[in-house]
């Protein structure tokens, strides 16, 4: 029998250059499956699939089922955590999260301390059953955004092409930005740690807008509340890996490496290959970075592509992924070939 020793997930997480890389892909759990769309649609809106364990955790297993992917990451959202403090949350269909922004003190006060871990309990009870349903070998992600990109949606309410709302809010008043990034750390923290504790494997910190930030910033806004996560976990859960998924820090990534302490981190698309072998690759295993265009389009150039991604990362710890959330109209039969093409 399969036993988690067998996870070549887990594998490449520890260090181990392997002849065929594991694979799983963001966003898996999503619109591009038929079947997420029949579950979603009998779960009403998005936070309903969310927070519904039995809908949350089928849809998590689905793409496992489908493509027998090295790993599973849990089906919840990063916007759960300014949920958990009090923001109001929705999706309007067809327009992306949503939330009353929080942009000065008197809206800061107004939203709790602490995350409210009752509103949390049905991903916590997700995980459970998750974890109970997968197959040994299957490594089990679990997730937060970081503080900087979750900021971004608290503060303008909705998603923004270049973040403007949240760094005029830090140029303005750094001391109270940092009020809000320490609770979003607090928080984070012990939501991962939760995670763990129902059965996670492994942790993902997805910071989605981190490359919007100059050098300076970075250092503040990225690495140092980044730090302080790890740093929470790793005291409760020493062995537990993390990933962090700076997307479009590019050069800034070896400082994110050594000042974060993370165990391995995602590759945007954009990155350039000999630097990721040279400065990168060297200090931890990489995970990443197939264009999801590419994987939509399809064809031939999405073999040349596996291929030229494989003989990049190959000679190192690798998994394979994309460098950004799978594009929700990506046909099945391209995830198909992009599987046997990695795994051959
Ligand atoms: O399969 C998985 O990766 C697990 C679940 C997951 C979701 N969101 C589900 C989701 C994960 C890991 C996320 C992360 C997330 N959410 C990020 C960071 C990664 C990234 O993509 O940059 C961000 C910025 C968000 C916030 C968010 N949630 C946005 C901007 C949107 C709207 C855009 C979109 O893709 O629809 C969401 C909604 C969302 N989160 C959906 C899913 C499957 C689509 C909702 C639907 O079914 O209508």
């Amino acid at each position: 029998m399969a036993t988690r020793d067998d996870s070549l997930f887990l594998r490449a997480l520890s260090g181990e250059t392997l002849a065929k890389p594991p694979i799983w892909l963001m966003r898996q759990a999503g619109r591009f499956l038929p079947e997420y769309r029949e579950v979603r649609a009998r779960a009403g809106g998005f936070l309903d699939l969310c927070y519904n364990p039995d809908f949350a955790a089928e849809v998590t297993l689905q793409p496992i089922r489908r493509f027998g992917f090295d790993a599973a990451i849990l089906f919840s959202d990063i916007l759960v955590i300014p949920h958990a403090l009090g923001q109001k949350l929705w999706f309007a269909t067809g327009e992306g999260p949503r939330l009353e922004p929080v942009a000065d003190a008197k809206r800061l006060g107004e939203i709790h301390e602490e995350i409210d871990q009752d509103v949390l309990a049905p991903v916590y009870e997700t995980v459970r059953r998750v974890k109970a349903a997968l197959p040994a070998q299957t490594g089990f992600i679990g997730f937060c955004g970081a503080p900087w990109t979750v900021a971004t949606y608290m503060v303008a309410g909705r998603g923004t092409p270049d973040q403007g709302p949240a760094k005029e809010f830090f140029a303005r008043d750094p001391a109270l930005f940092g009020e809000m990034i320490d609770r979003l750390v607090i928080g984070s923290a012990a939501y991962l740690n939760a995670q763990i504790e129902a059965g996670v494997d492994v942790v993902q910190i997805f910071d989605s807008w981190a490359g919007s930030l100059g050098e300076s910033d970075f250092e503040r806004w990225c690495i140092a509340p980044t730090r302080r996560i790890v740093d929470a976990v790793r005291a409760r859960h020493p062995g537990v890996k993390i990933i962090g998924f700076p997307r479009g820090a590019g050069r800034l990534i070896p400082a994110y490496i050594a000042g974060t302490g993370v165990d391995a981190v995602g590759l945007e698309t954009e990155i350039d290959r000999s630097f990721v072998r040279e400065q990168i690759q060297s200090l931890v295993p990489v995970q990443g970075h197939l264009d999801p265009h590419v994987l939509r389009a399809g064809g031939p150039e999405l073999e040349r592509e596996v291929e030229a991604i494989r003989a990049a990362f190959g000679a190192g710890p690798f998994v394979f992924n994309l460098g950004h959330g799978i594009l929700p109209d990506t046909p099945i039969a391209h995830v198909e070939r992009l599987v046997a093409a990695v795994r051959a």
